[in-house]
């Protein structure tokens, strides 16, 4: 068994209905796939519809499933909700949302048009809001019960960072959201999750977070205690789980899947990793030494 091996049963996710906003490529793409190889029928949403049909023709033919391409701007609510009705015209019905769709790129925040902040902070934190907003909706209207909304945040939506501070920004909106709504919507059924990934390359999120050969000079699997990045399918994993009804009572759940890159930037002493081996009874005699004085 790896890490690369696909987890839950085979009809784990039969008779769901999905949204994958941002379901063309990277993540978004191998989340879908694995949805279809579970059994459910996905919608995909972006802006650039001829990516979404090839890509839910590819998938289609790997998988045997029913994906549905929908172009969608998730920063206009008016599309959001045309893209929701296309959903329940096509599959009758809509159980998960997953919110995936998101925009960012490296900059020192000085350097930032007004309109270049607002356009990161609109695609994820907006775009998260609207696609809520309308699905939640319709499952309050419709009093539809068991009904799932799934969020891609990212591990600086807590602890911040700097050079990305319009995607920090909207990330660590997008958590209070999911944590306020766990409670507030749990009533009506509606469970809300998030999830927050280390490094999972993909072309997306390396061509604007490191361009050039910054990917050579910033090795991302050297900032991870696993001393590697992720792969998309132990992502998918995580995600089915949290979409099917085994994760039925996990409500307000932040996970993150970062090798525990995330917590060897933040405590204090980690940096005595770079201390050898033979050094260490060195030290140990010289703090003993210490101990009377
Ligand atoms: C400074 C920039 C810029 C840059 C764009 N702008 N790129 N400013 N540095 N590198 C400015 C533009 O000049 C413009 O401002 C404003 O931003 C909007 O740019 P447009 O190109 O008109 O926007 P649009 O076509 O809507 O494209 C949105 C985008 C683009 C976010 C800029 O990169 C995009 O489409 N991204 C989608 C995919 C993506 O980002 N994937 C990565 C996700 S990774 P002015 O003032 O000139 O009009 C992630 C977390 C990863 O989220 C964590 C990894 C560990
Ligand atoms: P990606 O392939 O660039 O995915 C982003 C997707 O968002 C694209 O398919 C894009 O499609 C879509 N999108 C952008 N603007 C949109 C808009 N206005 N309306 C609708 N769709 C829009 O990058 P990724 O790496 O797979 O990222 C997926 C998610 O994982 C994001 O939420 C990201 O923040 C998160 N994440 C990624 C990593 C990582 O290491 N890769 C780490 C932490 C978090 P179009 O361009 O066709 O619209």
């Amino acid at each position: 068994m790896s890490y690369t091996d696909k987890m839950l049963r085979d009809d784990a996710l039969k008779g769901k209905v999905i949204v994958v906003t941002g379901g063309g490529s990277g993540l978004g793409k191998a989340m879908t796939k694995y949805f279809l190889e579970l059994g459910a029928q996905v919608a995909i949403t972006s802006r650039d519809l001829e990516k979404l049909k090839s890509t839910a023709q590819e998938l289609e033919t790997e998988t045997g499933g029913t994906c549905l391409p929908l172009q969608c701007d998730v920063r206009h609510y008016e599309e959001v909700e045309n893209m929701l009705q296309a959903v329940l015209k096509a599959f009758g019905k809509v159980d998960v949302l997953l919110n995936n769709a998101a925009g960012n790129f490296i900059s020192p925040t000085e350097r930032l048009s007004a309109n270049a902040f607002d356009t990161v902070i609109d695609i994820v934190l907006k775009g998260t809001k609207n696609c809520t907003l309308a699905f939640g909706k319709h499952w309050i209207d419709t009093k539809q019960t068991s009904s799932t909304v799934l969020n891609i945040v990212t591990t600086y939506a807590w602890t911040g960072s700097a050079y990305v501070v319009p995607s920090a920004t909207a990330k660590a909106g997008v958590l209070a959201m999911t944590r306020s709504l766990a409670v507030e919507w749990a009533k009506y059924g509606i469970r809300t999750n998030a999830i927050a990934p280390g490094p999972f390359p993909t072309k997306g999120a390396w061509d604007r977070l490191l361009p050039g050969d910054l990917a050579e000079k910033f090795d991302m699997a050297k900032k991870v205690p696993l001393k590697r990045v992720g792969d998309h399918q132990e992502l998918a994993n995580l995600a089915a789980y949290l979409v099917s009804d085994f994760s039925a009572y996990v409500n307000g759940e932040v996970v993150v899947i970062d090798g525990g890159e995330w917590l060897k930037g933040a405590g204090q002493f980690n940096l005595l990793e770079a201390i050898p081996e033979e050094l260490w009874d060195q030290l140990e005699m010289m703090i003993k030494a210490k101990k009377r004085s």
